[in-house]
């Protein structure tokens, strides 16, 4: 691959392509819709609840990306109906999705159990990305499509503990609980293109690197004080898209699966060649997701 230079253009006219990008609504998401939308492709900007997505989708319009190129979905990602009724939703209206950008997360402030028994990091950083890929794999594939998974790399992501997942053994800590959850995304991805690679889906996961967005907003007292005035003196949002919107839509990435990328540069995963612990991972997380993704 050619040297990183931050945002070079990437040559490719994305019309009549349709991509989906959950966490639309800040951060690294917006500015991943932005990109997309900016290359041609029908951008589906996924938001918490109805509002914030048309608000997000009104900012782009109003920075100049052509509004018939955007439109809105929505979901609480913690809680897995919503996340299959968002899938169905969208497998209904795309029969063929070109991208599927799994990008939002929570660094979260404390222990939550969701109604349904997970604990929210679980539920939402790995779970929503889980049955969003579940219910949208035949669209995937009926378009050769490509599947992004946002991670982390360490130190922000480890201490994956299959046997205590939502912490009733071990101390909970916001970044304990998020530096799992994104061990396991990269396991997932593996298994992921396992499956999906034979048929022509691509599958590669991005780490934005530090980037200056609300991931901290939850922290509270002087240390979200502290971490917060660390973030803003990180890259910006569209630098830590950079990455996720050149997996997305680069030809340089055309064919190209199972990497793990930074700065459009391939970095080394040390979960990859646990391809046992990765199966018995997405068998495992399968069975959590069964009731609403069968
Ligand atoms: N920032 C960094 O330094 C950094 C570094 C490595 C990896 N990452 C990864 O980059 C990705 C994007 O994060 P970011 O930094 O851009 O953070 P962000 O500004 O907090 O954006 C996160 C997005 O996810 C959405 N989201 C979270 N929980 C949701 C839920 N239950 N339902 C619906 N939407 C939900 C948020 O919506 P609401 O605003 O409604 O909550 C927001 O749009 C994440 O996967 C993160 O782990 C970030």
């Amino acid at each position: 691959l050619p040297a990183y230079t931050p945002l070079a253009p990437i040559p490719v006219n994305l019309a009549g392509r349709t991509a989906i990008v959950t966490g639309a609504t800040s951060g690294i998401g917006f500015e991943t819709a932005r990109g997309l939308g900016a290359l041609g492709a029908d951008v589906v900007m996924v938001g918490r609840t109805h509002a914030k997505a048309a608000s997000a989708r009104h900012a782009l319009i109003r920075e100049g990306v052509p509004a018939e190129r955007l439109t809105t979905a929505e979901a609480d990602l913690c809680r897995p109906q919503q996340v299959a009724a968002l899938g169905r939703e969208l497998a209904d209206r795309y029969p063929r999705i070109d991208v599927l950008v799994n990008n939002a997360a929570i660094y979260p402030a404390e222990r939550v159990i969701t109604p349904e028994g997970f604990e929210e990091c679980w539920a939402t950083n790995v779970l929503a990305y889980e049955i969003l890929t579940t219910v949208l794999q035949d669209p995937l594939r009926a378009a050769g499509g490509r599947l992004v998974n946002v991670s982390s790399r360490a130190p922000m992501a480890g201490g994956l503990d299959t046997q205590d997942l939502f912490y009733e053994r071990r101390r909970w800590s916001g970044v304990a609980a998020y530096k799992q959850s994104k061990q396991a995304i990269r396991m997932l991805s593996w298994a992921w293109d396992r499956r999906l690679s034979p048929d022509g889906v691509t599958v590669n996961v991005a780490h934005p690197d530090g980037t200056s967005t609300n991931i901290a907003g939850r922290q509270r007292g002087l240390w979200g004080v502290l971490i917060r005035s660390i973030f803003r003196t990180q890259r910006s949002p569209a630098e830590g898209a950079d990455t996720s919107i050149w997996l997305a839509a680069s030809p340089a990435m055309d064919g190209r699966t199972a990497g793990f990328y930074v700065d459009r540069g391939e970095l080394d995963c040390e979960y990859r060649d646990d391809i046992e612990g990765g199966e018995h991972l997405w068998k495992y997380v399968q069975e959590q997701i069964d009731p609403w993704v069968r």
